[in-house]
């Protein structure tokens, strides 16, 4: 899936006011104020190079999913104060993202302004994909750029619509995601290793479907592993089991045995004997007791993965391995993160607990990609076309 979205430097900036959708949907804390800033930092490349160019910055984005409605907690101006301090220049947030008051304010904008734009989903069109919408946000500016990876599986009006009525490229954080995965997806190095986990199968079946045409290895974990556990005929006590789902684990192991791929499960578990940080823990081999269920891959399966992950060329890590979030159920993850960290191969990882792990792990650094988008970097390993990149280009 090469990028066939045209380049930020194939459009002319110079003197044009430049409409870009980014990705700063971020994580908030209790008292409203922004936890994690990633997303934000990782647009500044592409804010700057505009303004560089000589393009006046117009940035749409959404802001948790208000349905339609203005909600108060999801004003843009919180995000505009952190992205003002991060450029270290002035950024004009509005409090609304249409209409004559909104181009006035634009125009009268001098050349080197940023101007952040009202969260997009106070419009009940916005996640419709409107057309009308999308024709009265292409009214504020002469060229658009989407640099929403995180977004650009949603076929949402400042997404994918705008394109149809402006000259449109790809930003530099979409170019780079694209880019990223294109490398995984399209011309891995061999052997290639992907790692899946999280809490249901049911969430990664497609995934699993697509990587097993492409990868040499597939470790399982998380609670999604107990399904396949089930489907091989092994106990799985208490531990999350969807039962509906047990025909298609079983034609996904037979799909990787025909293809010759090793789908790996859990051969060991740490178990608990409820759902609780302070839970009594044990460790137990293949088949799980019945009473207790299993929140975490044990000591044999860290060793078995982290070697798998070391000795790889290309890497591609979706979902935790346990139950993270709490001390008792992270050894697995952990093991995976530091075997990651330590891969001489190409390593990618995607989704936000897997993310937030490599986070709480400490190890950014050792990372060679680390995705900025959570459904958005899932539906590529599923082999989907994304409508925020797919409609990029459409007009000259
Ligand atoms: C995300 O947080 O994954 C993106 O911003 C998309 O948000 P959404 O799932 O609400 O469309």
């Amino acid at each position: 899936m090469p990028l066939q979205a045209p380049a930020l430097q194939s459009l002319a900036l110079k003197g044009k006011t430049v409409l870009i959708r980014v990705d700063f949907n971020v994580p908030r804390d209790s008292a409203g104020g922004i936890s994690d800033d990633t997303r934000i930092r990782a647009a500044l490349p592409t804010l700057r190079a505009v303004q560089e160019a000589g393009g006046k910055v117009v940035c749409l984005m959404h802001l948790g999913r208000p349905k339609g409605q203005v909600v108060e907690d999801l004003r843009v101006s919180v995000i505009g104060e952190r992205l003002s301090e991060l450029l270290a220049a002035p950024v004009t947030s509005l409090a609304e993202s249409t209409g004559d008051s909104v181009r006035e304010v634009i125009a009268a904008a001098a050349p080197d302004s940023v101007l952040l734009l009202e969260n997009v989903r106070f419009h009940a069109g916005e996640t419709k994909g409107d057309g009308d919408l999308s024709k009265e946000y292409a009214k504020l500016g002469d060229l658009f750029v989407n640099d929403a990876f995180g977004a650009s599986h949603r076929a949402h009006s400042s997404v994918s619509g705008i394109a149809e009525y402006l000259p449109s490229a790809a930003g530099l954080l979409l170019n780079k995601e694209v880019k990223a995965f294109g490398k995984v997806l399209n011309d891995p190095a061999r052997p290639f290793v992907a790692i899946l986990g999280g809490a249901k199968v049911s969430d990664k079946l497609t995934v699993i479907e697509n990587l097993i045409d492409k990868v040499d290895v597939l470790l399982v974990g998380g609670g999604m592993a107990y399904t396949f556990l089930a489907a091989q005929g092994h106990s799985v006590g208490n531990s999350l089991v969807e039962t509906e789902q047990i025909d298609l684990c079983k034609a996904a192991l037979a799909k990787a045995e025909a293809k010759g791929v090793r789908l790996v499960l859990p051969l060991d578990h740490v178990t608990a004997d409820r759902f609780a940080a302070d839970a009594q823990t044990a460790v137990c081999d293949v088949d799980i007791p019945d009473g207790v269920m299993a929140l975490d891959i044990g000591p044999k399966s860290q060793a078995l993965y982290a070697a798998e992950v070391e000795a790889a060329k290309t890497v591609v890590w979706n979902g935790p391995m346990g139950v993270f979030e709490m001390e008792a159920f992270r050894a697995g993850t952990a093991a995976v993160g530091h075997a990651l960290g330590r891969c001489s191969g190409y390593t990618v990882v995607g989704g936000g607990d897997s993310v937030a792990a490599i986070g709480l792990l400490g190890l950014e650094a050792s990372v060679d990609h680390i995705s900025t988008g959570g459904g958005a970097s899932l539906e590529l390993l599923e082999g989907k076309k994304l409508p925020g990149i797919a409609a990029l280009g459409q007009v000259s």
